[in-house]
């Protein structure tokens, strides 16, 4: 089964109007062979999106309900009306700063769905974790628990960031990424049968220009979430690039 490979940047709580300069040149350098997208803060959507022509703007976070007294909060059909395509949900940040669970999770890539967003699922372990030998266990547990109800490739693609890779430059070693990819793999195959084959499953943490060809270029791994290389276009690009010389 060949999966297109997808790229998608998470600008998380940076980037003004004064950086859609880098929103432009980032558009203007995604080759045809693969799918890229920047993820960036509400505040930015609108203009990013009208900067960004054909690349794909997304949220970083939705809110599960339609609308009502949820004080600072975005919904899904507030991020369509702004512009956005797609939205990160569950990112390890959140799980953590904000606590979120599993099952809001999963209602919030629901709502998303509904309102015509495509999702990126973020999953991944921490390093308590891994060093207990849980990671598997408790990545595969996230997708179990968290995958949307009707989940489909046509909408959802999942991102496994190890938290302890994400803004460390510390990346696992491409036998452990495979295995991880594998085995949510495996996950999903079980929940969803054989669309499991279709579902894009990103890698996320430490991602960068010269690390890249390495990373998404193991088995099962469809694509890279990218943080602080994406930036900008002199270091997002080359990751895109990476992805593409992947896919001829
Ligand atoms: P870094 O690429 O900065 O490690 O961040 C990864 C991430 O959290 C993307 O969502």
């Amino acid at each position: 089964m060949m999966r297109r490979k997808l790229v998608a940047g998470n600008w998380k709580m940076h980037g003004l109007k004064a950086d859609l300069g880098e929103v432009r040149a980032i558009a203007a350098a995604v080759p045809a062979e693969v799918d890229a997208a920047l993820c960036v803060p509400f505040t930015l959507i609108a203009g990013a999106a009208d900067a960004a022509g054909a690349l794909p703007i997304g949220a970083q976070d939705v809110h599960q309900s339609d609308k009502g007294a949820h004080t600072g909060c975005i919904s899904a059909a507030m991020l369509v009306e702004a512009g956005a395509l797609l939205t990160i949900v569950g990112h390890s940040e959140r799980r953590a700063d904000q606590h979120e669970t599993d099952a809001q999770v999963k209602a919030k890539a629901e709502a998303a769905q509904k309102a015509g967003l495509r999702v990126i699922l973020c999953i991944g372990e921490t390093l308590e974790e891994r060093d207990a030998g849980l990671a598997e266990q408790v990545v595969t547990g996230q997708v179990a628990a968290s995958l949307p109800d009707g989940a489909s490739a046509d909408w959802l693609a999942l991102a496994y960031e190890p938290v302890w890779a994400i803004g460390t430059g510390r990346t696992p070693t491409e036998a452990d990424v495979a295995a991880m990819h594998g085995a949510i793999r495996a996950k999903l195959r079980e929940l969803i049968g054989d669309e499991a084959e279709r579902v894009q499953i990103l890698y996320g943490g430490s991602v960068n220009g010269s690390n890249a060809v390495a990373l998404l270029g193991c088995e099962d791994v469809d694509g890279a979430l990218v943080g602080g290389a994406s930036l900008t276009a002199e270091k997002f690009v080359p990751i895109i690039e990476a992805a593409a010389s992947l896919s001829r």
